[in-house]
């Protein structure tokens, strides 16, 4: 589905699996590298947010979906659809995994602003029950709704406010997080 605020598309591939043992094992399990988060109102929720691990999150999911990393920087371009504008560099400025169970809200929030942080969002859902809760893209002009299913990888800019809805699903909903700062030409 493509639209001028995000773009998704589905990855089916077997290295979803792999992806979805090693983040749960080594990381969102491990109480060491787990927080609570302030976006998480109502329900229960782990993220590694705030934590940094850039390097080592990046080469445990390049040795375990190598696919997954070369899937992300290839539509890092995007941010030149979104922003109306050419890339002249980027650099990845987080990554982090949440682990969110049923009845998990995650409230509405931006990463950066349009002038002063340009930032680019890959949210790749490795794990989603599907019609469980749904990515929401909050506008100037309208909520845009946008379901999540397993391997979804949803592509927007970090400006527009955001937020998930409650999630219905049994078995948690596992999230990889990419973000990207942006420098224009
Ligand atoms: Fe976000």
């Amino acid at each position: 589905m493509y639209d001028k605020f995000y773009k998704k598309f589905n990855y089916s591939g077997e290295e979803l699996e792999k992806l979805k043992d090693v983040l749960n094992q080594d990381f969102i399990l491990s109480e060491k590298i787990t927080n609570t988060a302030y976006e998480f109102p109502k329900g229960y929720g782990y993220t590694t947010l705030g934590i940094n691990h850039i390097p080592l999150l990046l080469s445990k999911i390049k040795a375990a979906a190598p696919c997954i990393n070369q899937l992300i920087e290839e539509n890092i371009f995007l941010a030149e659809y979104f922003y109306g504008k050419k890339i002249l560099s980027y650099k990845i400025s987080r990554i982090f995994c949440n682990k969110f169970f049923k009845g998990c809200v995650v409230s509405k929030h931006k990463h950066g602003s349009i002038e002063n942080n340009p930032l680019l969002v890959l949210a790749l859902y490795i794990y989603s029950e599907s019609d469980s809760g749904n990515l929401i893209l909050h506008t100037e002009e309208q909520d845009i709704v946008i379901p999540l299913s397993p391997g979804d990888l949803v592509v927007h800019p970090g400006y527009i406010p955001h937020s998930v809805s409650e999630y219905k699903g049994n078995i948690p909903r596992l999230g990889l997080i990419y973000e990207y700062s942006l420098k224009f030409d």
